[in-house]
């Protein structure tokens, strides 16, 4: 088939220096696979903007298509498990990494990657979610399971206004709990209220730098998205047999940390991955964000945006300003 489709591509110029474009493309330019997608929507998480921007550790090879997330229809597929017409999920495993990704207009992949979309979810709502939401989900369900119960006390999420963060707040208050939502942008407070934070908590006083090993118990769980001496601050302020889970790295990928929150608290460290959730773990979250966390003031955190206006959305999220989630509508 000779289709031609748009896609932004990410090119190396120069040592370091890389440059996006919305180009024409040609089916016959995507990688093999077993299923090909006709993408409606993608959206736009941290690591997209590290992948066009030419961060290695995410993406090796460029020229490339970022877009971990899509959200589609089944154009053509080789696998007795999806039939054209199909709608479908594609989140993370190698999408958009070193896989020509979601911002474009076809993607083709691997069966194994790919899911039905969860019954009560249009497409556009799949991925106002996206890795961020889904991530959000795997928090919060790790927190739950461990247990920790609403009636233990506070919930920490940093990096609140975040993908990750906002959706967080959204479905732990959703879930009955008491949220502190720790953030650098007061100026969202009333965003981050509307979503259930109870508590605002700015960002400089979520850092503690007294050198001290252990802090006032104030909460029951944590939610980091950011890592470095926030988590160490938030590890180190949690309470006796309390959990914090670990799935990002926007501030530090370090942990400035000693052993005695774990040894004398008894605090656990959850650690949250998105990118190889097998399909077993990952399809009962989509089914839960599809119905217990389906988000009362799911189009509130969404900003709708077109291909042409992906590029200055990158700069904002790599900047920490991006607030809720940026949905990418690939027909607009
Ligand atoms: N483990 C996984 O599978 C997985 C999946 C998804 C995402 N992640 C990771 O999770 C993190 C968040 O992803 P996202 O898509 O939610 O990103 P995002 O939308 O950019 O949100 C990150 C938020 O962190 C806060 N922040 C930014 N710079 C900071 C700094 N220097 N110090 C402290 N806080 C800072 C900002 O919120 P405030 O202004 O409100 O503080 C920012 O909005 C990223 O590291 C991402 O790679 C991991």
């Amino acid at each position: 088939m000779s289709t031609t489709f748009q896609a932004m591509i990410v090119t190396q110029t120069a040592p370091g220096q890389f440059q996006r474009a919305i180009v024409t493309r040609n089916l016959n330019d995507l990688p093999d696979g077993e299923v090909l997608i006709r993408v409606r929507y993608s959206s736009l998480n941290y690591k997209d903007a590290l992948s066009a921007s030419g961060n290695r550790g995410v993406t090796r090879r460029y020229p490339h298509t970022p877009g971990i997330d899509a959200a589609g229809e089944v154009q053509e597929s080789s696998s007795p498990d999806f039939s054209p017409g199909d709608a479908v999920i594609v989140s993370c495993y190698d999408l958009g990494m070193n896989t020509s990704g979601g911002f474009a207009q076809y993607i083709r992949v691997p069966a194994r990657w790919v899911m039905p979309l969860p019954a009560g979810l249009s497409l556009r709502e799949s991925m106002i979610y996206g890795t961020a939401g889904f991530t959000a989900a795997q928090s919060v369900a790790r927190l739950q399971r461990h247990p920790v119960l609403p009636e233990q006390g506070k919930i920490l999420v940093t990096g609140a206004t975040g993908g990750v963060g906002s959706m967080a707040v959204a479905m732990l208050a959703l879930s009955g709990f008491s949220v502190a939502a720790a953030t650098g942008k007061l100026e969202q407070a009333q965003f981050l209220r509307d979503l259930g934070a109870q508590e605002i908590v700015p960002r400089e006083n979520s850092i503690d730098r007294s050198g001290r090993m252990l802090l006032k118990e104030k909460w029951a769980g944590v939610i980091d998205t950011v890592g470095g001496e926030m988590l160490a601050t938030a590890i180190k302020s949690t309470r006796y047999g309390g959990a914090v889970t670990c799935c990002g790295n926007t501030a530090s990928p370090d942990l400035p940390l000693n052993v005695y929150p774990f040894i004398l608290r008894g605090v656990s460290l959850l650690g949250i991955d998105s990118a190889e959730c097998p399909m077993a773990v990952r399809i009962p979250i989509w089914q839960k964000i599809a119905t217990t966390w389906r988000l009362p003031n799911l189009e509130y955190l969404a900003m709708e945006i077109s291909v042409k206006e992906l590029d200055q959305h990158i700069e904002r999220i790599l900047q920490g300003k991006q607030k809720g989630r940026v949905i990418l509508n690939l027909d607009a």
